[in-house]
C-alpha cells in the first residue's frame, strides 16, 4: 500500500512556546465517521498523544443542545469513543472520556455564568445562525460556549485545537477566564486557541467540502460494497475515454491523491493524461485502496463492537484521571468565589 501524503491532514501548526503543553479538546458525538472528520481533525488530534499530554472528551452535555432522541445519543456517545479507540487514540498515553462522566464541570459552568455578560453570549456567531434558521433558543443554546469554558479550564487546557468554525467560542472563553480571574484573583490558565489549517483537506463525492450535512461523505467503518458504491458516484466530468483527463480538476483525482506517495500521484496523473483512461476502472481501485488503508482500524473497530466492556472500561479510567485534575481547579474556584465557608 502506498504511503499517505502529507497533504491529507489538516494541520495544527504548534508554535515553539506551545511545545510540551496540555493540548484539550471536545468532540461532538456523532456517528457515521467519514474521511473529513478523520483527516481534519481525528488523526491530527490523535498525533499529540505522541509529544503533548492529551486531554480529549466527547461533549454529550453540548450534544443535548441538538439532540432529543435518548438512544441515539447513548449510541453516538459509545460509537464516537469505539471510534477514537480504533483509530488508535490510547488511553494511556492520552486522559479521554465523556463530558457527562465529569459532572463537575456543570458546576463550574455555573460559578462561570456569573462572570459572562449576555451580550458577549449573543454576540455568538453559531448563535446568531441558528436564530436565523428560524430556531428558538432555549437557555442551552445561549450558554453553550460558558459550558464549553468549563470544559477547558476544569482541566486546566493550555493549548485547545479546533477548526475554525470555533475560533470565536475559543475568544468567549479566554474572556470569561480573564473575567474570573480578575474577579477572584488568578485561578485558571487562559487557553491559547489553535485553529486547524484545513487547506487542501479531502472533498466530498461532489466537490464540496465533505459534510454529512451535504450527504458527500464517504464513511470509514462501512462495508466494502457500501464503499464502493460511493465511490462509484464520485463526480467526474464527460471527457471520453479516448481523450485526456487533467486530473487538477478532478475530485476523483483529489480524493486518490490523499492516499497515494508523491510517485503514486506522478503514475496517476500520467494515466490521467493518456488517452484511454476510465474512470470507472480508477474508482474500483480507489475503493480497494480506501478499504485496505483503514483496514486494520476496522478490525479493531469490529472487535470493540463485539466487546464494549472494553471501551467502557477505557472511558471509565479517563473520567478517574479527568476527575483528579477536576477537582483541585474546582476546588479553588469554590474558596475564590466564597462557597468554602468552612
Ligand atoms: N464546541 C465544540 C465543537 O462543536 C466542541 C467542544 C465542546 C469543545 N467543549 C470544548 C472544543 C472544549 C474544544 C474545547 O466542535
Amino acid at each position: 500500500m502506498a504511503a499517505l501524503s502529507l497533504h491529507g491532514t489538516s494541520w495544527f501548526r504548534l508554535s515553539n512556546s506551545m511545545k510540551g503543553k496540555r493540548v484539550l479538546s471536545g468532540i461532538q458525538p456523532s456517528g457515521g465517521l467519514h474521511l473529513g472528520n478523520y483527516f481534519g481533525m481525528m488523526k491530527p488530534m490523535i498525533e499529540f498523544q505522541v509529544e503533548n499530554e492529551l486531554f480529549c472528551f466527547l461533549v454529550n452535555y453540548h450534544a443535548l443542545t441538538s439532540v432529543t432522541d435518548t438512544e441515539k445519543l447513548c449510541r453516538d456517545t459509545l460509537e464516537a469513543a469505539a471510534d477514537f479507540l480504533a483509530l488508535g487514540l490510547d488511553p494511556e498515553k492520552a486522559v479521554f472520556w465523556v463530558q457527562s462522566d465529569v459532572p463537575e464541570v456543570t458546576e463550574l459552568t455555573w460559578l462561570l455564568s456569573n462572570v459572562t455578560g449576555v451580550g458577549l453570549l449573543e454576540r455568538s456567531h453559531s448563535y446568531k445562525d441558528k436564530i436565523a434558521k428560524g430556531i428558538a433558543p432555549n437557555h442551552g443554546l445561549l450558554s453553550y460556549p460558558i459550558l464549553m469554558t468549563a470544559d477547558i479550564l476544569l482541566f486546566g487546557g493550555e493549548v485547545v485545537p479546533v477548526g475554525k468554525d470555533q475560533k470565536q467560542h475559543l475568544e468567549i472563553s479566554r474572556d470569561i477566564a480573564s473575567r474570573f480571574n480578575s474577579t477572584y484573583g488568578e485561578t485558571f490558565i487562559i487557553p491559547e486557541p489553535l485553529i486547524a489549517d484545513d487547506t487542501g483537506l479531502i472533498p466530498g463525492i461532489d466537490g464540496q467540502k465533505m459534510s454529512k450535512s451535504y450527504n458527500n461523505t464517504l464513511e470509514i467503518f462501512c462495508d466494502h460494497d457500501e464503499l464502493q458504491k460511493k465511490v462509484m458516484n464520485i463526480v467526474t466530468d464527460t471527457t471520453p475515454v479516448d481523450e485526456p483527463k487533467d486530473p487538477d480538476s478532478s475530485t476523483l483525482y483529489n480524493i486518490h491523491s490523499f492516499f497515494l506517495d508523491e510517485a503514486g500521484k506522478k503514475q496517476l496523473r500520467s494515466r490521467y493524461e493518456t488517452p484511454g483512461l476510465r474512470y470507472g476502472d480508477v474508482k474500483r481501485e480507489l475503493a480497494d485502496i480506501i478499504w485496505d488503508y483503514f483496514k486494520p482500524f476496522r478490525e479493531k473497530r469490529m472487535e470493540l463492537a463485539e466487546n464494549k466492556d472494553i471501551v467502557i472500561e477505557a472511558l471509565n479510567s479517563g473520567a478517574e484521571k479527568a476527575r483528579t485534575i477536576a477537582a483541585g481547579y474546582l476546588e479553588k474556584a469554590r474558596r475564590n468565589t466564597g462557597l468554602i465557608y468552612k
